[in-house]
């Protein structure tokens, strides 16, 4: 497990008492290096015949972890021990995809030696092309991504026995490799082009943009600031401690499921619109609105508890402050337009939104800030991508988390299958009734 000196002196305990029948049982608080302490509750059921109640784990620590912090108070975000603002200023995806997954930033010659096994990795077998044919061309991106990424398990067999350290690396390669590839291919596929194949001779974020924006027909000039921007967008997605499709994806793993199908399952989680899926929502949500006048209404509507109606890109189930994503994010996006000189209405619409939400008492007191979806789309729009390609460029990011995480808990001795409990509210035992008496 982690080597950072942990605060060891928490070998404090709390003691719980059933008042129903005065028996008290002691537990031990586990300490982690920074952040709150957890009660650790494995003797629990067994001492109190209780099991914790927690819907949504709001509460609940899932597991030790050294990869990501997030303080939701402060607005922090780290990874192992990197601020996320100096990641996005200094660092490259290759860096903080390295610092994911072994724990420190990359020296000269293993930055070296790691961003060409990925680049040597980005090619898929030539016979999943055909996947793509059995989809609709209209497809939701996303749909295909959960489908070819799940399939990997079908032709990527020697780099699925998890118990094998060799084969964890290749396959956490293959994923972080090939996910841009099958991500441009789904672009091409639904727009009726060509596929492209990768290129060795440019970066992680060049080699995407030329595989979605290239045709065969004329050369394809790489811009340098968008290849920036679309580099900073994949660090700043690139993990995010135990959110829903992280999850999903430990929990997956917790089998000993295969990597492909694991990540597979983050993607699915990922899609929906209450979490990646609302670089999405806000985009459409800003089309809906409209123009600035009517952003009145709408707050209205997200203040509404009667009406369904939510403020996509505002709010969070840790942060209670600012999400640093969205400060580094809204930075870029005024880059981006600027240089590309795009004078996109929606973020005139979105920075008033955000001004007069974050005047707004409402959002004060639940705590509700932009999050990292908050102007991402507007940033992805610009540079050319249709919305329904934000959340892929959310999921292709967040490869390098999921596969971290994944490893973090394949290595870690006390990691057992993950099988949560319930309060059970349903019918007790009753005689059975023949179809002819009922
Ligand atoms: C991501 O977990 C992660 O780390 C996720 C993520 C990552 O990197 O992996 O950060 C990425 O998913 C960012 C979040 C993207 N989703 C959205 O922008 C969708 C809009 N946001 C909401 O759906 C909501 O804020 C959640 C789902 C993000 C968080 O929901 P919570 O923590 O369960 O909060 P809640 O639903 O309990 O809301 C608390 C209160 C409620 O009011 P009351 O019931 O107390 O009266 O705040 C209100 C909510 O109605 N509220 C909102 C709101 N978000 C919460 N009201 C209006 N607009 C909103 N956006």
């Amino acid at each position: 497990m982690n080597d950072v000196a942990r605060d060891s002196s928490t070998n404090q305990t709390v003691t719980v008492t059933d008042n129903s029948t005065g028996k008290s049982v002691e537990l031990p608080i586990l300490g982690g290096t920074v952040g709150p302490r957890a009660i650790d509750v494995r003797r629990l059921y067994a001492e109190t015949g209780c099991f914790t109640y927690d819907p949504g784990f709001t509460s609940t620590a899932s597991c030790e972890s050294a990869i990501t912090y997030i303080d939701g108070e402060a607005g922090i975000l780290m990874h192992r021990g990197y601020m996320i603002e100096d990641l996005a200023e200094h660092s490259d995806f290759m860096d903080v995809c390295y610092l994911l997954l072994h724990g420190e930033l990359p020296k000269v010659e293993e930055k070296e030696a790691f961003e060409h096994s990925i680049t040597y990795h980005t090619m898929l077998h030539e016979q999943m092309n055909y996947f793509y044919r059995g989809f609709r061309r209209d497809s939701h991106p996303m749909a295909i991504m959960v489908g070819v990424v799940g399939a990997m398990s079908a032709f990527y067999h020697d780099s699925t026995d998890i118990s094998d350290p060799h084969q964890r690396m290749v396959a956490s390669h293959r994923l972080i490799a090939k996910m841009p590839t099958i991500a441009a291919m789904a672009y091409k596929f639904s727009i009726g082009q060509p596929f492209v194949y990768p290129r060795n001779d440019l970066n992680y974020a060049e080699n995407f943009l030329n595989m979605v924006f290239s045709v065969p027909c004329e050369e394809y000039k790489i811009s340098p600031v968008l290849a920036r921007a679309m580099d900073r967008i994949f660090i700043l997605h690139a993990d995010h401690e135990q959110n829903a499709s992280t999850s999903t994806v430990r929990i997956s793993g917790s089998s000993n499921a295969n990597p492909f199908a694991c990540i597979a399952a983050g993607i699915a989680s990922l899609w929906g619109p209450a979490h990646g899926g609302a670089n999405e929502a806000v985009l459409q949500m800003l089309q809906e609105i409209g123009s600035k006048d009517r952003i009145p209404e709408f707050i209205e509507r997200a203040k509404d508890r009667d009406d369904p109606f939510r403020l996509m890109g505002f709010g969070h189930r840790v942060y209670k402050n600012y999400d640093p994503r969205a400060k580094v994010m809204q930075k870029s996006c005024h880059e981006v337009l600027g240089e590309l000189g795009v004078k996109d209405p929606l973020l005139g619409i979105a920075m008033e939104l955000e001004r007069i939400a974050l005047e707004d008492e409402y959002f004060a007191e639940k705590k509700l800030f932009p999050n990292v979806d908050f102007y991402s789309g507007i940033i992805l729009k610009a540079m050319g991508f249709p919305t329904s390609m934000f959340t892929v460029l959310f999921a292709l990011a967040r490869t390098v988390g999921w596969v971290a995480q994944w490893r973090e808990m394949i290595e870690d001795p006390s990691q057992r299958i993950s099988r949560p409990r319930q309060v059970y509210n349903g019918h007790t035992e009753r005689e059975y009734v023949p179809l002819d008496q009922r």
